[in-house]
């Protein structure tokens, strides 16, 4: 048994050419299947209990997954230098002994994915310097110790997924300079180990799948100058990324995927210049704002499917010279307007589908780019109007465009003057009622161009109504009402004269937030007669400083009297009992004869 077991491979391939492969099966541990050729030997799924032995030494590959293997003694592989590959995925293993790989100094690969492992006592990986993969998702380990990884030098991908981890030591991944990719999936991390992350100069791609944290705080990846592909995915609570938490990285690719952020954080972007890739999708984000992706100068790639995106805003992708996909199947989006990009021409893909499209004139850009644009294999379909409804873009003729993909131009419907002469303090409603296909969208603006918003003392009512409450002098003026839509505008000027009321009669006072104290010193004025900033006035703040100045006085007097006619009774009953009476007969009857220390106590 020794002496077959110490056969070399080379013998072994000899005997293969002579059609006698198994026949000398004594080379290979029993139960295994062995490849000379390969220098491979495979001990998948053979019941074994424990690492078998009697590997030749030039093994190159070595699998002993899917067994009932628990544990991995000292130095369990000394002798087979010439391991590149050892996979122990799928066995029980709950426990690797300290310097267990020892030996297998030109080890590449090593599986232990799906195993039982808790803890992995600092050592256990000593000897590994040429190891380049490690896998050990699917384990329980709850957390990496210090120096645990400290001798993988050459460490370029470390799978640590689907392990209960609650802690990241700050120094764990210390030693690992030259790691480039790192997986974290499932654990019940509560905050992100940036110190432990900081230690991976090399890191250049960072997945972290299915975490409970609701906060991605400012700097929490500071250090990590090679990263460029960073992927956060599942963490069901994450709603807020802070403005600086991204800073110090210079990413090309970002996904945060299957969150909860209800908002692009567009802060928390602006200054990742090279990127070019990001994806966003399965987060309740209802709208992209116009022209605040503009610093995103490289972008190509913006995917948010499956979001809650009823607009995209004109100006959204303005200043992308490079954007050329746009994935927003699966949204609530009723359009995308042309103007949403900074040019259209070079939009090559576009996932319009499973939205509930208005085929009006604002997608008649799609639909006459429909064959040149790739709709990856999804056309987009309309929802309304009515007529072709459920009709995919590609199976409209060219001919029945100018028909179909119509507008109707905004248009207000009453146009008569409006014009209120009205006195400070009333309230003034002026409306403005449109039509149009798109409905139109109503602004006003006031005699100063400003746009009325709204909430505050001026605002316009969600039926597109002005309202002017407590109207006051400086509100006077026109003020002009917009109706817009995608194929054309409609105007409507109205007057405000507001007539000021003499000083002497009181105003109602509006207090809500929103009313900007208005600049008008006349209404300063007015103001300042109404909220006084003080409950007293002068007067009463004279006579309360008075009394409180002559109570003091009278109250040190009273106490100067006390203390004379003590002093002086003191002094008789020592000497004499002339005017002893004076203070007893204030002391009651029952007193009688007290003495001067009585008479003291109840003076205090
Ligand atoms: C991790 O979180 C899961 C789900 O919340 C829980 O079942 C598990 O016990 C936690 N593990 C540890 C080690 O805290
Ligand atoms: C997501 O955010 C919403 C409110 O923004 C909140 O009601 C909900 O509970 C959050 N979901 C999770 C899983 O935290
Ligand atoms: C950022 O990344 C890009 C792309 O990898 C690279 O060209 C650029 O030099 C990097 N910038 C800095 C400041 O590291
Ligand atoms: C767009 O998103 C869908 C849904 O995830 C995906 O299947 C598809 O591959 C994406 N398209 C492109 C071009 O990336
Ligand atoms: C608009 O709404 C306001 C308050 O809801 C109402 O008073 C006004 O009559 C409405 N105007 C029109 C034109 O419907
Ligand atoms: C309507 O007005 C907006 C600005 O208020 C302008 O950008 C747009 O070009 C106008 N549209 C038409 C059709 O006149
Ligand atoms: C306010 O002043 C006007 C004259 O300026 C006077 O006629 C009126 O009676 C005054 N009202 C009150 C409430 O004092
Ligand atoms: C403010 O009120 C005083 C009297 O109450 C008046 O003399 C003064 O002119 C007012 N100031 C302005 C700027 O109206």
């Amino acid at each position: 048994m020794f002496v077959e077991s110490v056969v070399r491979w080379g013998t072994w391939s000899i005997l293969l050419h002579f059609g006698l492969f198994g026949v000398f099966a004594g080379g290979c541990p029993p139960r295994c299947v062995c490849q000379p050729e390969a220098k491979e030997v495979i001990c998948s799924g053979k019941h074994f209990n424990s690492v078998p032995e009697g590997f030749s030494s030039d093994t190159r590959r070595l699998d002993i997954s899917h067994n009932r293997i628990k544990t991995v003694g000292r130095r369990q592989f000394s002798g087979l230098a010439d391991l590149q590959e050892l996979d122990l995925s799928d066995n029980l293993i709950s426990m690797i002994e300290v310097e267990a790989f020892q030996g297998l100094q030109n080890i590449r690969k090593l599986r232990i994915k799906n195993n039982r492992l808790k803890i992995i006592p600092v050592g256990v990986f000593s000897g590994l310097s040429s190891l380049r993969f490690l896998d050990l998702s699917q384990n329980e380990i709850l957390v990496f110790l210090d120096y645990t990884f400290k001798e993988m030098v050459n460490l370029q991908m470390l799978e640590a997924g689907e392990n209960d981890l609650v802690f990241i030591s700050q120094r764990a991944f210390f030693g690992l300079q030259n790691l480039q990719e790192l997986i974290i999936d499932r654990s019940n991390l509560t905050s992100i180990p940036t110190e432990a992350f900081s230690q991976l100069q090399s890191l250049t791609s960072l997945n972290m799948h299915r975490l409970t944290i609701t906060t991605l705080p400012n700097n929490a990846f500071k250090r990590l100058p090679r990263l460029r592909r960073l992927v956060i995915s599942n963490w069901p609570a994450l709603d807020t990324i802070a403005t600086n938490s991204l800073i110090g990285l210079n990413l090309t690719s970002l996904v945060i995927r299957n969150c909860n952020l209800s908002a692009v954080p567009y802060s928390a972007l602006r200054h990742l210049v090279y990127l070019n890739f990001l994806d966003l999708s399965f987060n309740p984000i209802t709208v992209i704002q116009g022209n605040l992706l503009g610093d995103l100068l490289r972008l190509e790639e913006l995917h948010l499917i499956g979001g809650s995106l009823q607009r995209i805003e004109l100006g959204a992708f303005k200043g992308l010279v490079n954007f050329r996909m746009l994935n927003v199947t699966s949204n609530q989006l009723t359009t995308l307007e042309e103007g949403v990009f900074h040019s259209a021409g070079n939009l090559q893909v576009l996932r319009l589908d499973k939205n509930p499209l208005a085929c009006d004139c604002r997608l008649l850009w799609v639909v006459r780019r429909r064959l040149r644009i790739n709709f990856d294999g999804h056309q987009p379909t309309c929802f309304s109007p009515d007529a072709v409804r459920l009709r995919k873009f590609r199976d409209f003729a060219e001919k029945e465009l100018p028909k179909l993909f119509t507008c109707r131009p905004a248009s207000i419907l009453d146009r008569r003057p409006q014009e209120a002469r009205v006195e400070e303090g009333t309230t003034v409603l002026f409306s403005c009622k449109a039509d149009g296909d798109p409905f139109p969208s109503i602004t006003w603006v006031s005699s100063l161009k400003n746009a009325v918003s709204p909430t505050g003392r001026i605002r316009v009512l969600p039926n597109g109504t002005l309202e002017v409450r407590f109207a006051q002098v400086q509100d006077s003026g026109t003020y002009q009402c917009l109706a817009s839509n995608a194929a054309g505008n409609d105007s409507l000027t109205v007057s405000l004269y507001v007539k000021g009321l003499p000083r002497n009669r009181t105003i109602p006072v509006f207090l809500e937030e929103g009313w900007v104290e208005p600049p008008n010193p006349q209404a300063a004025n007015t103001s300042a007669q109404m909220a006084k900033p003080y409950p007293f006035d002068a007067k009463t703040l004279i006579i309360a400083t008075t009394m409180g100045f002559l109570s003091f006085l009278s109250s040190v007097a009273i106490c100067f009297v006390f203390m004379f006619f003590w002093s002086q009774s003191k002094g008789q009953i020592k000497h004499t009992a002339t005017i002893d009476f004076v203070p007893r007969s204030s002391m009651g009857g029952g007193g009688g004869d007290g003495d001067g220390g009585r008479f003291t106590m109840k003076l205090i």
